[in-house]
């Protein structure tokens, strides 16, 4: 009996036209990128790059990854959907993987605002593009807060239901003071989002609701709470005149 040799690790390349399904937050994330050359800081499974790439949004992608097992999963999606030629894939920490000016654009989603904050004051001088579309898992001010610190404006925020309401912010680089938050309480801006908190909507008005019910109890003059609860207050009568 003769037996053929079949060889182990290769990868059947699936026609680019397969639809990879993305839930909303990352759907929201897609339709805020139009570009050159993005890049994907923690992609995990490289969904957002491969529907850049199919839905000609962007022309080339740089997918960054630090752990070895999300790294070997986005190379083997990207193989599978025959885009090695469009997605180059790299092991690293943040944008240190990327030269000055390499990128016209850049994602990071899917993890806590502190850490995505981290990962962009840890960049080199010139390595961040002009253009960032950042979606945190949690309460965005330490990004919004960032962004005005490093000459980014916000010039688009979305709340995506999900699991618990997804934030997405558009930072583009621009000088001077953001005018997105001109006439607002600051803190409760950088809080709940200037653009959001002008948009009124219901997501965002049941989660400044429920922070009003919350911190209440917990208020007292000299804590946090009562910070918060402030800027909650704040916010309610900018969304409540
Ligand atoms: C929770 S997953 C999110 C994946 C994907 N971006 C999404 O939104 O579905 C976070 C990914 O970021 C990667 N990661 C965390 N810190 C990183 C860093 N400093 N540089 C590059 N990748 C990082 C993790 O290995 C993981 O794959």
């Amino acid at each position: 009996m003769t037996i053929k040799s079949v060889p182990i690790n290769t990868v059947t390349p699936e026609p680019v036209q397969r639809f990879w399904r993305l839930d909303e937050r990352l759907e929201a994330v897609l339709a805020l990128v139009h570009t050159g050359i993005h890049a994907d800081i923690g992609s995990d499974h490289a969904k957002l790059p491969l529907r850049l790439i199919q839905s000609g949004r962007a022309r080339r992608c740089i997918v960054v990854e630090l752990n070895p097992g999300p790294l070997a999963l986005a190379r083997r999606n990207v193989a599978r959907a025959g885009l090695t030629d469009h997605i180059e894939i790299r092991a690293g920490d943040g944008f240190a993987p990327l030269h000055p000016a390499e990128a016209d654009s850049a994602s990071i989603t899917g993890m806590g605002a502190g850490t995505i904050a981290g990962i962009l004051r840890r960049a080199q001088v010139g390595v961040l593009p002009p253009t960032l579309v950042l979606q945190p898992n949690d309460n965005p001010a330490p990004i919004r807060v960032w962004a005005q610190e490093s000459g980014y404006h916000l010039t688009d925020e979305r709340l995506i239901d999900g699991y618990w309401p997804y934030p997405v912010l558009r930072l583009v680089r621009q000088s001077g003071p953001d005018p997105a938050y001109s006439g607002l309480p600051l803190a409760a801006a950088l809080r709940y989002g200037p653009h959001l908190l002008r948009e009124a909507g219901p997501l965002l008005a049941a989660r400044i609701r429920a922070d009003v019910l919350r911190l209440t109890p917990l208020a007292a003059p000299g804590r946090t709470a009562q910070l918060e609860l402030n800027a909650a207050q704040d916010a309610l009568k900018v969304i409540e005149p």
